[in-house]
C-alpha cells in the first residue's frame, strides 16, 4: 500500500491525534450501534501498546448546520459516544474541546468533541487544519468511512501535521477492498439494494465490467423492471433514470427479482400480495422481493467465490416487508463464498437476521466504500500518498 502506515512509526513518548469515524446512531442519548466503536478499539489498543504518550481522538456525528454548537444542538453531541467508548474500553475517554485537548494529561485518552462544530471543517479550512495538526506529533487516519470527505480533519490535517499516516483500521479496509476488487475469487457477485441508481450509477457501471453477476435489489430493482418495459404500478422508481438502466441492463450479467411482494401503503399493516413480477398492477408498490426471487438469490449464493453486498432489498425496517433483506443476509452467511457487505442499511439488515459474525469482511464505509469500487481516489488517500512521496 503506497501510503505511510502507523506500522511503520515509533509512536513512543509521542502525542497522538487519531481520525476515527465514531458516527454512530445516537437514540436518547445512548449509542444504539457498537459497530463503528468496536472497529476502533484495536487502533486504539495498538496505540497504547506503542507507548504513545496520550491519544487524542477525532471524528464527526451526524450533519450539524454552520453554526451550531454542542450548547444549541446536542444531538451532534459526541458525550453519548465518549461514555460508551470507555466502557468499552474499559477506562475513562473524556470529552474535550480544541482547548482542553492541549491540556491533557500523559496517558490519558480524549475524545474532541464532534470536529462538525469547528468552523471550517467542512470547508477543509487550512487554518483548522493547522490547528488540528498542532494538537500532535503524529496525526493517524483512521476513518475509512469518511476517507471520501474533504475535510480539515480527513484531509487538511494530513498535509500540514508533522507526522501523518493510515492506522490499522484504514489499512485494513484499503488492503481488502484492493484485493477484492483486483483478484477476487471467481465468480464475484455484486448485491447493490437501495432507492436511488443515480447516487450507485457510478458503482454500478464499474460493477457491471467486474463482475460476473450483479444483483439489484429494492427500488433500483423496481428501476430496471420498468426499463424493462414492465408495468410497476405506483412503485417507487427513478423515472429520469431509466435510459442509463437500459445502458445498464444491455452491458451486465444482471439478476432481477422474478416475483415480488407488493402493498398499496409502505406501513406497518398493510395488506400484501405477492406475485409475479409481469403481474403488478396499476396501484401496486413494491415493498419485497418474493419468495422465488429468495430461492434464485439463495441458490445463486452457493455457486460463488466473492460476494459485495450493499444495500437492502426491500423496506426492510417494516418486519413484513423485511423477509428478503432478511433471508438474503442469511442466504450469504451460509455461503461458502468470501463475502464483504457495508452500508449502514445493510450493517442493520445483518445485525437483524443476526448473522454479523458469519459475514468475512464487514467495512465500515457506506459512501467511501461505494467510491473506492467505483474507483475514485478519496481525498483522504490523495493526501496520505502526497505525503508517502
Ligand atoms: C457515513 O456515515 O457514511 C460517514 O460517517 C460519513 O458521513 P457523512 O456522509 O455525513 O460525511
Amino acid at each position: 500500500m503506497d501510503v505511510p502506515s502507523v506500522y511503520a512509526l515509533d509512536i513512543r513518548g509521542k502525542r497522538v491525534l487519531v481520525r476515527e469515524d465514531l458516527n454512530a446512531p445516537v437514540q436518547d442519548g445512548r449509542v444504539t450501534s457498537d459497530a463503528r466503536l468496536l472497529a476502533a478499539l484495536p487502533t486504539i489498543e495498538l496505540l497504547k501498546k506503542q507507548g504513545a504518550a496520550r491519544i487524542l481522538l477525532a471524528s464527526h456525528l451526524g450533519r450539524p448546520a454552520k453554526g451550531d454548537t454542542p450548547a444549541t444542538a446536542p444531538q451532534f453531541s459526541l458525550a453519548p459516544v465518549a461514555a460508551r467508548l470507555g466502557e468499552l474500553l474499559g477506562e475513562q475517554v473524556d470529552l474535550v474541546d480544541m482547548e482542553s485537548a492541549t491540556a491533557m494529561q500523559a496517558g490519558t485518552i480524549g475524545l474532541l468533541e464532534n470536529v462538525r462544530f469547528q468552523p471550517g471543517e467542512t470547508d477543509n479550512d487550512p487554518a483548522l487544519a493547522e490547528k488540528l495538526g498542532g494538537l500532535c506529533d503524529v496525526f493517524v487516519m483512521d476513518a475509512f468511512a469518511t476517507a471520501h470527505r474533504a475535510h480539515a480533519s480527513t484531509a487538511g490535517v494530513i498535509d500540514v501535521a508533522e507526522v501523518a499516516c493510515a492506522g490499522p483500521l484504514l489499512l485494513r479496509e484499503l488492503e481488502t477492498l484492493s484485493e477484492l476488487l483486483e483478484a477476487p475469487a471467481r465468480p464475484l457477485v455484486a448485491v447493490i439494494g437501495g432507492a436511488k441508481i443515480s447516487t450507485k450509477l457510478g458503482v454500478l457501471d464499474r460493477l457491471a465490467q467486474l463482475t460476473d453477476t450483479l444483483v439489484v435489489g429494492g427500488a433500483i430493482a423496481t428501476t430496471f423492471l420498468a426499463a424493462k418495459g414492465l408495468n410497476v404500478g405506483k412503485s417507487l422508481i427513478e423515472a429520469s433514470m431509466l435510459d442509463e438502466a437500459e445502458r445498464l441492463l444491455a452491458s451486465s450479467r444482471m439478476l432481477l427479482p422474478v416475483d415480488v411482494v407488493v402493498a398499496r401503503e409502505v406501513r406497518a399493516g398493510a395488506r400484501t400480495k405477492t406475485i409475479p413480477v409481469e403481474d403488478i398492477g396499476e396501484h401496486d408498490r413494491v415493498v419485497d422481493i418474493g419468495p422465488n426471487s429468495r430461492a434464485q438469490l439463495r441458490g445463486a449464493m452457493n455457486v460463488v467465490g466473492t460476494i459485495l453486498w450493499n444495500g437492502p432489498l426491500g423496506v426492510f425496517e417494516i418486519d413484513r416487508f423485511a423477509a428478503g433483506t432478511l433471508h438474503f443476509a442469511r442466504s450469504v452467511a451460509r455461503s461458502p463464498a468470501f463475502s464483504l457487505a457495508g452500508g449502514g442499511d445493510t450493517l442493520a439488515a445483518i445485525d437483524k437476521a443476526g448473522v454479523a459474525k458469519s459475514i468475512s469482511y464487514i467495512s465500515t464505509g457506506g459512501g467511501a466504500l461505494l467510491e473506492f469500487v467505483e474507483g475514485r481516489e478519496l481525498p483522504a488517500i490523495a493526501s496520505l500518498r502526497a505525503r508517502a512521496r
